[in-house]
């Protein structure tokens, strides 16, 4: 089963330090957004470091949809011209997504206030994933929408003609939702608040704030509470898209376990809303350092040094965390079975509903690859021995984060480790394959 053709097998062969520089692509969530937000302005929003993996192709392939136009230029850079708020054209396609949910999530947010109709598809992974969570919020908005049961893809939301603005409490830790109903929020006349009782990645707020949108946060005892007033016109902007601590993961977390590696990662946000996992690897005792820490574009920004750390050791991370560090558990439970000792994760049931059942996913792999996991609904342990046997293949349910941890931990196991397709690494990190063998990984397609 796959939404991106052929399979591709790859296996992953145990290697020497890794070593050296990596430059890893531009953050999926800014890309995104750039593209969505350029697409509301009105005028042209250039962008630089723009992530090219298919998700944010696909979002790109959207925009112009919906009327937008979006130019890829030679020298790399992006631009955007803008139809407005509330000047979204009427697609006359489907809409496919691919594996991407939160492209989905956010387009059906934005076209949700406007009044046309559109239908959404996308891979077998993404049409498996709940997309309720959307259309119960924009229902408020007087959006209407039309999907399989559960409101899963594919999916048609006819818009709301005469929007009202609403006040919602997101239900689940979800930057998706929440600026689902904020990009909604934008064309509905009046204040739309959004109540989040944990704080999850904040760049829509920053972002619309930058294209000069009236939004303010206030924390109350009842959470973040975000105010926007609808129909702003958004200016266009000149965005430089951070790279992606997501994608850092997996260099940092791969010279963790290697002996000897010593892996430079420059110029990466640590948004506090995307930063948890660095914390939890220091707290585990990885040598990990952020060096020359600066501020660039109002975001926290540094180089990550990661040294192979042979005495790490199992930690609980709390629920609390779990927002600021979601995508990352998979490649947690890698390093975690080269530590010592449990590595509990609580209250990470969102991973249930990514683009696979990561805790299932990651729980079977580790498993038939010799490590000792413990998982519940909302709970996942690994027992750590500080090495592991390797030599199985796994399955990677179309799940970019689940190919590219097993690869990783081929890295470091006494026996290769495969996987059974690796073609969804393309959709957050293409140059992965290039960029690992560059440090000394050994990472072959079979
Ligand atoms: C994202 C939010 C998170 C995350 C996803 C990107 C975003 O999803 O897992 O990779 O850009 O808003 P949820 O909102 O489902 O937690």
């Amino acid at each position: 089963m796959s939404g991106h053709g052929t399979p591709i097998p790859m296996t992953s062969h145990k290697c020497g330090p890794l070593t050296g520089v990596a430059d890893v692509p531009g953050d999926k969530s800014i890309s995104h957004r750039s593209l969505i937000l350029g697409a509301m302005a009105v005028g042209e929003t250039k962008v630089t470091g723009l992530l090219e993996g298919e998700d944010v192709l696909d979002t790109a392939k959207a925009m112009r949809a919906f009327g937008a136009e979006v130019t890829q230029h030679e020298d790399g850079s992006w631009s955007v011209h803008g139809v407005g708020v509330g000047g979204f054209a009427e697609p006359d396609q489907v809409i496919d997504c691919g594996n991407s949910g939160t492209g989905v999530r956010l387009i059906m947010g934005a076209m949700a206030t406007c009044p046309i109709t559109a239908t959404f598809t996308g891979d077998a992974s993404l049409n498996s994933r709940p997309m309720g969570r959307v259309t119960d919020p924009i229902a408020e908005f007087g959006a209407q929408s039309y999907g399989r049961e559960g409101g899963r893809l594919p999916l048609t939301i006819v818009g709301a003609r005469n929007p009202v603005p609403v006040t919602y409490t997101v239900p689940m830790p979800s930057a998706q939702v929440k600026s689902a109903v904020l990009l909604a929020g934008l064309n509905a006349p009046g204040k739309t608040v959004v109540i989040e009782k944990e704080a999850t990645r904040d760049h829509t707020e920053r972002m619309l704030a930058g294209f000069g949108a009236e939004v303010s946060v206030e924390e109350t005892e009842d959470g973040r509470v975000i105010t926007l007033t609808g129909q702003p016109e958004l200016k266009p902007q000149t965005i430089i898209v951070p790279r992606d601590p997501s994608s850092a993961a997996f260099p940092v977390c791969a010279a963790l376990i290697v002996p000897g590696s010593d892996v430079l990662v420059p110029n990466i946000g640590l948004n506090p809303t995307r930063a948890g996992l660095y914390y939890t690897l220091q707290e585990m005792g990885a040598d990990l350092t952020f060096e020359n820490m600066r501020e660039e574009g109002g975001e926290p920004v540094a180089d990550l040094r990661a040294k192979y750390s042979p005495d790490m050791v199992g930690i609980t991370v709390p629920a609390e965390r779990a927002a600021s560090m979601i995508d990352e558990y998979p490649i947690l439970s890698v390093v975690s079975a080269f530590a010592k000792g449990r590595c509990h994760f609580e209250g990470v049931k969102e991973l249930r509903v990514k683009e696979s059942d990561r805790i299932a996913a990651m729980a079977d792999g580790l498993r038939a690859n010799g490590v000792e996991v413990e998982d519940t609904e909302d709970t996942m342990t690994v027992i750590g021995t500080g090495s592991v046997q390797g030599g199985a293949t796994c399955v990677s349910h179309l799940d970019h984060r689940i190919a590219m941890s097993f690869m990783c931990l081929g890295m470091a196991a006494d026996a290769p480790v495969s996987v059974d397709d690796g073609g969804p690494i393309a959709t957050s990190f293409p140059i992965f394959e290039p960029l690992m063998a560059s440090l000394g990984a050994r990472v072959e397609r079979t």
